[in-house]
């Protein structure tokens, strides 16, 4: 199965929803529908209506964010697992580099993954270096640590999904080299197999993904999917990405 995961970060008002309109009916439509899953992450204002009209289609919805307390708290403006849950959304980004910039550390980013799958949500867990980290050759280190402080053997990994995100090549039109990708999606993938002692979750990667990048990222088969922020936001851009997939 792969994935082709739509984070809108703050984009989208209701009339949005034509574009993932237009997405759904390609995928009824499309001979390749059932190798992959269409999920995509609006903002929180608009989760309820468009997990109400998603409902049993081609296209998943999850949220951006949660917080990391369970039910309810006094906490001004925080949504748990369980009210993203309560109106029908499946899934969740947790530790997207925009929200570990603003202050998400490994200790909340924890509690972000336990009460989403405690709520039954599906995790999409992003995990990346920055530029500094890559010059300094700590790329490695970092993801590990990244991975092995957060996640443990006793989650269930068919709930969750790893995003690798180099966070120096999030909107920046700037894509790992080909050889340096597939060296880190097998690193990710063998610190996993030994967190969750044999194979395990997907690993999907993000950053600056267009219908042209696709072209070599497709050649690295252990990759499982994308997270595709700025070309998710227009149908055609979307689609074009799955069209060049399976090409
Ligand atoms: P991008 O964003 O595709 O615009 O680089 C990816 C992301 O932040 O998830």
């Amino acid at each position: 199965m792969r994935y082709f995961i739509g984070n809108w970060k703050m984009f989208g008002v209701p009339k949005s929803i034509n574009i993932l309109n237009k997405i759904n009916s390609f995928i009824s439509k499309d001979k390749n529908r059932n190798k992959y899953r269409a999920i995509f992450t609006p903002p929180y204002t608009l989760l309820e209506s468009y997990c109400k009209q998603f409902k049993n289609k081609n296209i998943k919805i999850g949220s951006q964010n949660c917080y990391q307390k369970d039910h309810f708290s006094s906490n001004t403006a925080a949504i748990s697992s369980y009210m993203i849950r309560s109106v029908g959304s499946e899934y969740t980004l947790v530790g997207h580099s925009d929200n570990r910039g603003e202050g998400d550390n490994d200790q909340m980013l924890k509690d972000k993954v336990k009460f989403a799958l405690k709520n039954n949500l599906k995790v999409i867990f992003c995990i990346g270096e920055n530029k500094i980290h890559k010059r300094k050759k700590q790329t490695f280190k970092i993801l590990k640590k990244q991975l092995v402080s957060v996640l443990d053997s006793k989650l269930n990994k068919r709930n969750i999904i790893i995003a690798y995100e180099p966070i120096w090549s999030i909107g920046t039109g700037k894509i790992p080299n080909n050889k340096d990708l597939f060296n880190t999606i097998i690193f990710i993938k063998k610190t996993l197999a030994k967190i969750f002692k044999k194979n395990g979750p997907a690993v999907i990667y993000g950053g600056s993904v267009d219908k042209n990048s696709v072209q070599m990222f497709k050649q690295i088969r252990e990759i499982d999917g994308f997270l595709i922020g700025g070309a998710s936001k227009s149908y055609k851009k979307f689609i074009d990405i799955i069209k060049n997939y399976y090409r």
